[in-house]
Order: structure tokens, then C-alpha cells, then sequence
């Protein structure tokens, strides 16, 4: 059967797609890039804004179109959205077949195989069968359950390591956890990912193993906070003798250092057994952190290991601690600064990205002009900036009115995304001078003019097109180990695309804001 499978919203949705279709495509299913071409439409998709849902709905409703023209097909809505929407998804669009959310994608192939075999049978009669799996409730309960019954380590480890199955096949995702247990009041995500499981290190230093063996040199560990993982040994249910993921430790693992410790993997203990174990990976990565709870031996870790990359997604989301304070997000911007500090002087030649979140319920213009100065004052690399989008189920939803217009968050967005321009551009120009080594990822076509050419790929940071310079010919464009996009000419697209995937030294010459410019020296 043919499938077209399309990705909506985060890098662990991109990871749970690759998973699905390592499975899927082990058990024959044959994927297609055109969704005309398929039978089996699936959609893989995202809560975190109202936006991301459109988007999958209107993927939903093409579907039905061709489906009340009599077109056979399966359509499977996974992820975020089906696990929020539930039941009332399959109520509102009759031609969605199949429900899967983000913790029951092992079962999606049993899924896909009822609806199919009850389609066949039932062809022309009125009965018909849909395929549901959500995990509800129970993506919280699991934080007393036992998660070695999560089916969902299965997916993680029967994994596809060849290189056909990644995009890039030089860089790859591993999820160290999965769901979240901040409940920020305006996210969803603890809601259709559930509760905070943490993976036996031993799976996850593996699984980079065998990634690097089928040609990683590149790996970013996933997790909604990252700096969270903490896996106590000896305590965990096993699996046939090995250890199984298990639920989060709790925020009082953080803070209360007398506790008693029993054996356990830290998330900087998991970074250095990597970087250790897994001698020719040659970036290790990690997202999202959270700013809370991001301890020295953390940074000592990054500090002592040349391959870890000084990088650090840490969203601040506010500049202001009443709009912090109404988000549940458990900081102050004292502090989120006091960790910026503590993270410069470990590193100085760290990067630092984040998210901003605009028009929060209440959010005054003293507020926002406190984001706007915290967006001034730190050397920000480059931060998304998200209007914010009220979620059915989120606390925020029930307790704060909505009460920003939406041009008024517009105009915010935009106002924040100029300073965040300049901020950008400066921390850039700090690099023109320096070589630094860049993993070089596609190519694209110059014009002459300022303006990209026709056919050109368009590059995105941060929702905003790259602002280029104006070089003729091709360019190579590649990451550093602090995620600054580089660009490097090359004399045609051949050349460019023979260095996809290999890290090579530039010299940096001129920075814009998004974007550093040099001359491969090697
Ligand atoms: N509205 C706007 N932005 C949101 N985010 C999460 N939930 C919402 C929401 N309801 C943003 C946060 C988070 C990023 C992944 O998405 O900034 O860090
Ligand atoms: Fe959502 Fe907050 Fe968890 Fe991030 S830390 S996934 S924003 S609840």
C-alpha cells in the first residue's frame, strides 16, 4: 500500500514520523511523495497553536473531498491534535478513519490494518470501522503506572538506522524523554504527550551508537525539557533483564540536594557518556532546556567535551515576572538571567536561542516593553516569537480571558522581531574573524541581486527569510556547532552538494542578521 505521511509543527514530531516510517515501511507499506499517489493519507500533527490545527484541517477536508468523490483512501490523523480533539475530531469530520496519538504510535500499523481489512470487507455496506487509539487519561495516570509497559520504548528501539530513512541522513534526533510535566498554563503539550518518562541511558547511548555507525556524525537529543533527564537505577522495573523508561523524578530531585541518591544517570552524566562511548559522533546536540534547574555540572560537562555543541534552546517566553508568573513558568527574569550569566562564563563562545511568546492574557505594554529590553539586553542568537494562541484543555484557557487584540499582538510580534533583528545581527558580527567549523547541509542558488532568485530554497530562522548577500553563483550553507547559519561560495551546485554533510573549517568575513558569510579554508 502506498502512504503519504506529512509533518506538522516540532522536531519530535519530525522524529515520530521517521519512527512510523521505519516501521511502517518495514512492513511493507510504500511511501510516496505525492499524496495523490497514495492510499493511505496520514497526518502528523500539532497542537501547540491554533494555526498548526488549521493547517492539518484543511489537509482534512481535501481528504473528505475526494473521498465523497469515491476515492478508496485511509486517512489517519496522528499526534497532538488527535489525542486533544479526541473523539469529537471523528464526530466533526466522518471521513478521518484513524485516530493515534503521540503516545500510541506503535500501534498505528494495527490500526491502519483494521480499518483496511474491515474497508474490504464492508465495501458497500453501511458498517464501518475506524481505528482509535488515544491515550486520554491515561497519559497522565502512566506517571503511576508502570512506563515499562510503554509500548512507545518499542518504537524508539526498533528504530530504522539506515541513512535512506532520514532526510539527512548526516544528522539524526534521539528522544531522551518523552511528555512534559510543567504545565505551562498556555501548552497543551502535557496534555496530548503526557507525563515526564525518561529513557534507560543504556537504550539511548546505544541507539547514538548505532546511528553513528550508519554515518551520524551529528545528534540532538529531544526532549520537551531536555535538562530534566534523570534516570535512578535499580529502582525501575526491568524488562527481561534490561532497564525500562521510567517516570520523572519530580521537581524535588532539583532542588533538595540531602536527599538520599541512588545510582543515578544525570542528564550531564548522559551527555558525557555519549560524548565518551560514541567516539565518532562528532556534534552532540540537545533541545528544548529548560532555564530552571540547568546546573553547573551541566555546563562543566559541556565545558570539558570538545564535541558537545555550546548551544542552548532555552526559551524565556517573558520578559516581565507577572506575564512569568501567570504562565506557571517557575522563574523570574532575574533568574533567567542570572542562568544566561552563569552560562557565559562557563562558555564564553556559547549560542543562545530561545522562544517568546507575545499578547499572553494581560500582558501590558509595560510587560512587553520588559520582553522587548530582555530581548535587547541578551545576546539572543535568534528567538521564535509566537502570538499567543488560547488551547482548549490548557488552564490558561479557563482562567485568562484572551484580552490582547490581535493587531496589537501582531504589532508586538513584529516590533519584537525587529529587535530581535539587531540583536541577531550583533551577536553574529562577534564571529566575523573567527574559523570555526561548519556542517554543511544544502545549497542554493545566488542571484546577482539582493533579492533571492527564482527557484531559490527559501532558508527560514526563526519564521523569517534569511536576509542575503549579494553574491553571485551557488552557496553552500551549513550550521556551526553553535547553530549559526553559514554561507560559503562554491562554484556550482555539484561542488556545494558534495560538502552536504561534512564539517569543514571557514573563515568568517561579514555577518547580516541572520546569517554569517566565509571562505571554506580547508
Ligand atoms: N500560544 C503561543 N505559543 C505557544 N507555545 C506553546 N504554546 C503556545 C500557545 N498556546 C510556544 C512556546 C513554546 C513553543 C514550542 O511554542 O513558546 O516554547
Ligand atoms: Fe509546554 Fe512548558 Fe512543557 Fe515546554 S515546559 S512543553 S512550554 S508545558
Amino acid at each position: 500500500m502506498r502512504v503519504y505521511l506529512e509533518t506538522f509543527g516540532c522536531q519530535m514530531n519530525e522524529l515520530d514520523s521517521e519512527l512510523v516510517r521505519g516501521q511502517l515501511g518495514s512492513l511493507g507499506y510504500q511511501f510516496v511523495e505525492r499524496d495523490d499517489e497514495a492510499q493511505v493519507l496520514l497526518y502528523n500533527t500539532c497542537s501547540v497553536r491554533e494555526l498548526a490545527e488549521q493547517k492539518a484541517l484543511s489537509r482534512v477536508g481535501i481528504v473528505g473531498v475526494r473521498k465523497r468523490e469515491g476515492e478508496r483512501l485511509i486517512l489517519g490523523i496522528l499526534g497532538c491534535m488527535a489525542e486533544r480533539d479526541g473523539l469529537d475530531m471523528l464526530r466533526r469530520h466522518p471521513q478521518v478513519d484513524i485516530l493515534c496519538g503521540p503516545a500510541e504510535l506503535d500501534k498505528l500499523p494495527q490500526l491502519i490494518d483494521n480499518v483496511r481489512r474491515a474497508q474490504d470487507a464492508e465495501r458497500g455496506e453501511l458498517a464501518r470501522e475506524r481505528g482509535v487509539a488515544l491515550a486520554g487519561n491515561r497519559s497522565r495516570r502512566t506517571a503511576t503506572l508502570s512506563a515499562a509497559e510503554d509500548g512507545l520504548e518499542s518504537l524508539d528501539l526498533s528504530r530504522a538506522f539506515d541513512a535512506d530513512a532520514r532526510e539527512q541522513p548526516w544528522s539524526a534526533y534521539v528522544r531522551i524523554t518523552r511528555g512534559c510535566n510543567k504545565f505551562c498554563t498556555y501548552c497543551v503539550v502535557p496534555y496530548t504527550r503526557g507525563a515526564e518518562v525518561h529513557r534507560p541511558p543504556d537504550h539511548i547511548v546505544e541507539e547514538c551508537r548505532r546511528l553513528v555507525d550508519a554515518g551520524a556524525i551529528e545528534i540532538t537529543l529531544l526532549g520537551q525539557t531536555v535538562n530534566h533527564y534523570r534516570y535512578t537505577h535499580g529502582t525501575a522495573v526491568t524488562v527481561g533483564g534490561r532497564e525500562a523508561p521510567q517516570v520523572g523524578p519530580g521537581l524535588r530531585a532539583f532542588r533538595d540536594d540531602s536527599a538520599p541518591i541512588a545510582r543515578t544517570t544525570t542528564f550531564a552524566d548522559l551527555l558525557r557518556r555519549i560524548h565518551d562511548e560514541v567516539p565518532g559522533l562528532q556534534r552532540l546536540r540537545f533541545v528544548t532546556s529548560y532555564p530552571r534547574d540547568f546546573g553547573p555540572d551541566v555546563l562543566a560537562a559541556m565545558r570539558d567535551a570538545p564535541r558537545i555543541c555550546r548551544y542552548l534552546h532555552a526559551p524565556a517566553q517573558s520578559g516581565s515576572d507577572a506575564v512569568l508568573a501567570r504562565m506557571n513558568r517557575g522563574y523570574t527574569v532575574a533568574e533567567y538571567e542570572e542562568f544566561v550569566a552563569r552560562t557565559f562564563e562557563a562558555l564564553p563562545d556559547a549560542t543562545l536561542a530561545g522562544d517568546i511568546i507575545v499578547g499572553f492574557p494581560g500582558e501590558t505594554d509595560e510587560d512587553f516593553e520588559r520582553t522587548c529590553s530582555l530581548v535587547r539586553r541578551l545576546p539572543f542568537k535568534n528567538n521564535f516569537i509566537f502570538k499567543y494562541s488560547p488551547r482548549p484543555g490548557t488552564t490558561a484557557i479557563d482562567r485568562y480571558p484572551d484580552d490582547i487584540p490581535d493587531e496589537v499582538k501582531r504589532w508586538r510580534n513584529n516590533t519584537l522581531l525587529a529587535i530581535q533583528s539587531e540583536t541577531s545581527a550583533r551577536v553574529h558580527a562577534q564571529w566575523v574573524g573567527k574559523r570555526v567549523p561548519v556542517l554543511f547541509d544544502s545549497v542554493r542558488a545566488r542571484a546577482a541581486a539582493s533579492r533571492p532568485a527564482s527557484g531559490t530554497v527559501a532558508l527560514r530562522v526563526g519564521g523569517e527569510p534569511v536576509d542575503a548577500p549579494s553574491v553571485a553563483g551557488w552557496q553552500a550553507i551549513g550550521r556551526t556547532a553553535g547553530d549559526l547559519i553559514v554561507a560559503v561560495p562554491v562554484a556550482s551546485e555539484e561542488a556545494g552538494r558534495a560538502m552536504c554533510g561534512s564539517i569543514r573549517e571557514v573563515a568568517l568575513e561579514s555577518a547580516q542578521a541572520l546569517l554569517l558569510t566565509g571562505k571554506n579554508v580547508q
